[in-house]
């Protein structure tokens, strides 16, 4: 096991690259079990998830080649397995991914069940509701979803609520379906966009993609194609959080101004100075102590939840009193408790946290709980005096690229140790 220490104190100055998006790359990893020729991917970043993904498309007899550069080449033609084993499931719930591509291509896929996580129960009901429109037959047996298919067939599925990777699944279903398929209630994320084009890439017929209602002709046999990953837009706004929580100026380069609006809004409402170019976004906190915010998750275009622990750290070393909303997820809130061992004020009112800002954190040792909770705690401990040590860090390590490094390259005094203290299980987010 492994922990970071952090030195605070320091606000943060520079520039740093943004990686490739994990949320792009997982489920395009997936749609490479469609072809049956090499589907080559570029701009892949170096994650823990995306070491998962190739595990267990390797699992499967996939064969993947990486190469320099960030790219990987992914050919599916040797598929010899259709399932996804809970060990590699429970360790990554994006691992859902697979069974629309396995069901599509190859009528049948045994997937585990991925279960209860840190964030909340997270359910994957819509995603088998969407296939047996599709006319797959599902069963759960010994927490194994069983889905068989002759072809699949379109259909028109509205979605009871807006899910990202419930939309992937079932739009890369239906690139192979028999007829058209129509998804309404889809969500509009950037990365169900940059799929979209990916699979466009490989000859599929798609429509919509980016507004609710997506429409997918079914094609017979999709070919290879080469994909570069979108840059990451939670990442990018990490770093820019980061910059207002510590009073400082940062400007992330490689990245899409374009795909942050809700958060460079609330950036802006902090009273820091956002300026931007086509591939960069620059925040300049240097002036003041931020001004409380508040924020309300939901999803796409409104307020990213993946962006809510990062804010609770601005909300906490804010001038006032912010109110910070989840709506997406029901406990996402377990960062709080760590924030309050460094002296943030927190009182959680059903599913808002009301957070009055203080002038000052102070470093303590904290755990990480989930993926964004845990660089959230990271933020904390550069903004905070003293020393902070972050353990269960291999959640950064799930969704952040060379987390310690891009920090200290704005500055940051932050190493990673090894850690002897046992630590409990794993818990996917
Ligand atoms: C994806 C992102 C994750 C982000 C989340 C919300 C990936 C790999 N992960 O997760 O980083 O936090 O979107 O933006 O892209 N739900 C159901 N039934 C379903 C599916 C979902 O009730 O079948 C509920 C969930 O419990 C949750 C809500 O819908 O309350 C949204 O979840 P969803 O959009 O599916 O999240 P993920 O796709 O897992």
């Amino acid at each position: 096991m492994e922990m970071l220490r952090i030195e605070g104190g320091t606000p943060l100055a520079g520039e740093v690259r943004a990686s490739g998006a994990k949320n792009a790359t997982l489920p395009v990893l997936a749609a490479s079990l469609l072809l049956d020729e090499p589907l080559i991917i570029e701009n892949v970043p170096h994650l823990e998830d995306v070491t998962t993904s190739n595990v267990l498309l390797a699992h499967m007899g996939v064969g993947v080649t990486m190469y320099d550069n960030m790219a990987l080449a992914v050919d599916a033609s040797t598929i010899v397995r259709c399932e996804a084993p809970y060990d590699l499931v429970k360790t990554m719930r994006a691992s859902i991914l697979v069974l629309g591509p396995l069901l599509a291509r190859r009528g049948h896929a045994d997937v585990s069940l991925p279960g209860g996580c840190a964030i909340g129960s997270r359910p994957v009901d819509i995603h088998l509701a969407g296939l047996e429109a599709m006319g797959a037959e599902i069963t759960v047996e010994g927490g194994i979803i069983k889905a068989r298919a002759g072809r699949l067939t379109g259909t028109r599925f509205a979605m009871e609520s807006v899910t990202v990777t419930g939309t992937e699944n079932l739009m890369m279903a239906a690139t192979l379906a028999d007829g058209d398929t129509v998804l309404e209630n889809a969500a509009r994320e950037p990365e169900v966009v940059d799929l979209a084009q990916c699979l466009v890439a490989m000859g599929a017929e798609i429509q919509g993609a980016g507004t609710s209602t997506i429409r997918i002709r079914g094609k017979s046999r999709l070919h290879g194609a080469r994909h570069r990953v979108l840059p990451d837009r939670i990442e990018t706004g990490t770093f820019l959080a980061a910059a207002v929580a510590t009073k400082g100026i940062v400007t992330v380069s490689q990245t899409d101004p374009a795909l942050l609006e809700a958060t460079a809004e609330k950036l802006a409402a902090t009273g820091a100075r956002i300026e931007s170019g086509s591939d960069w976004i620059r925040v300049d906190a240097s002036a003041q102590r931020p001004r409380a915010v508040n924020i309300r998750t939901s999803p796409y275009p409104g307020f990213a939840t993946d962006m809510q622990a990062q804010f609770c750290v601005i909300a906490a070393v804010a001038n006032g009193t912010s109110s910070v909303t989840e709506t997406v997820f029901e406990n996402r809130f377990m960062h709080a408790a760590e924030l309050e061992r460094m002296g943030a004020m927190i009182r959680p009112e059903g599913n808002t946290l009301v957070i009055t800002g203080q002038p000052t954190l102070t470093g303590a040792p904290v755990m990480a709980t989930d993926l964004r909770a845990s660089v959230s705690l990271v933020i904390a401990g550069i903004a905070a005096s003293g020393t902070t040590d972050v353990r269960r860090v291999y959640h950064i390590d799930r969704g952040y690229e060379c987390v310690e490094e891009k920090m200290a390259q704005l500055g940051a005094q932050i190493q990673r140790l090894p850690d002897k203290q046992p630590v409990g299980s794993t818990v996917a987010s």
